[in-house]
Order: C-alpha cells, then sequence, then structure tokens
C-alpha cells in the first residue's frame, strides 16, 4: 500500500472490519496521571486513534495483530522517537501501513471533511505518548 489513501477512511473501515466498541470499557486506573489517563481513553477511541486496531498495547483490553505488539515499549525505546513515529512513520518505512497521525504532507484523496486536519491534535499526542512511555509495571 502506498501513501494514496485517507488515514481516517482507513481507521473507520478497519474499526468496521474488526467490530471494535468506541470505547471499550477500563479498568481501574488510579496509578496514571491526568494525561497518561486521557491518552489510555484516547488509544481506545477507535475513530480518534485507530492504535488497537493494529497494536496490543499493556494495560488495554483490546488489541490487534496487524503492527507490532507495544509490550515492552517504554523500556526499549526512546520517547523522541516513539513521538517521531506516530507523528510520521513513513519517516521509518515509506511504505508503512501505520497512518501518519500528526502530519499532512503526501496524502492523496482525504475526504473534505478530514481535509487541513491532523488525526490527533497536539495535546491527543501529548496524552498518548504520556501513557505510551509509562514504565509497564505502573499501568492497571
Ligand atoms: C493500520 C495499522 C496501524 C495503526 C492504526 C497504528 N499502527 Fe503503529 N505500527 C503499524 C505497523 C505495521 C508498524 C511496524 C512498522 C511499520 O511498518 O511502519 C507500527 C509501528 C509502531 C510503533 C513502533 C513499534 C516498535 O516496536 O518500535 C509504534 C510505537 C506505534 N506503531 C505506535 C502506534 C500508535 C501510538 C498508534 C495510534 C496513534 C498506531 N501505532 C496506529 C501499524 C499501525
Amino acid at each position: 500500500m502506498s501513501a494514496d489513501w485517507a488515514p481516517k477512511a482507513l481507521l473507520a473501515a478497519l474499526a468496521f472490519v474488526f467490530g471494535l466498541p468506541q470505547g471499550a470499557a477500563l479498568g481501574q486506573t488510579t496509578d496514571l496521571s491526568d494525561a497518561a489517563q486521557r491518552g489510555q481513553q484516547l488509544l481506545l477511541q477507535r475513530q480518534e486513534s485507530g492504535c488497537v486496531l493494529c497494536h496490543r498495547i499493556p494495560g488495554l483490553p483490546v488489541g490487534g495483530d496487524i503492527g507490532p505488539s507495544l509490550h515492552g515499549l517504554a523500556e526499549r525505546a526512546n520517547a523522541q522517537a516513539v513521538r517521531e513515529r506516530v507523528v510520521d512513520p513513513r519517516r521509518f518505512n515509506p511504505v508503512t501501513i501505520m497512518p501518519p497521525y500528526f502530519s499532512l504532507t503526501g496524502l492523496h484523496n482525504v475526504a473534505r471533511a478530514y481535509q487541513d486536519k491532523t488525526i490527533l491534535s497536539e495535546q491527543g499526542l501529548d496524552d498518548i505518548l504520556a501513557y505510551l512511555m509509562k514504565p509497564q509495571g505502573a499501568r492497571r
């Protein structure tokens, strides 16, 4: 697949195919900062992020296998590199199927409603990073 698709449409299609709930139920999240809790919720939103369509993520009740598991990510990866990847995974793999969440370059056939809009807001990106980069043991 090339960059010739609209990320939001792809996510919506995947969410439909996998039948994920809009926001799956979560257990207690007592040890998380506010930002990390917002990030956790956002990670579960199939329309807003769609991450769980492709990834298994510690502390989340649903997850997919299209992309690699993100278990152990905080322990092995550098926060800046993870941020860059979520902003625009094409920097790491030009033919990736992962959507560019905070980039508007090189997109084609984007539905009018989504033109000039990144998938995530900067706040959303920060919140997701806050959750993803928490040591695994701190998530319940
Ligand atoms: C359509 C499927 C898909 C979606 C949706 C998706 N990813 Fe990915 N992701 C991938 C694939 C495939 C890879 C493997 C590298 C590549 O091919 O680009 C990857 C790689 C990654 C990596 C690097 C993993 C590692 O082991 O270093 C991170 C971090 C990541 N994704 C985070 C996210 C986050 C956060 C979201 C949501 C904001 C997300 N992904 C949404 C498919 C997806």
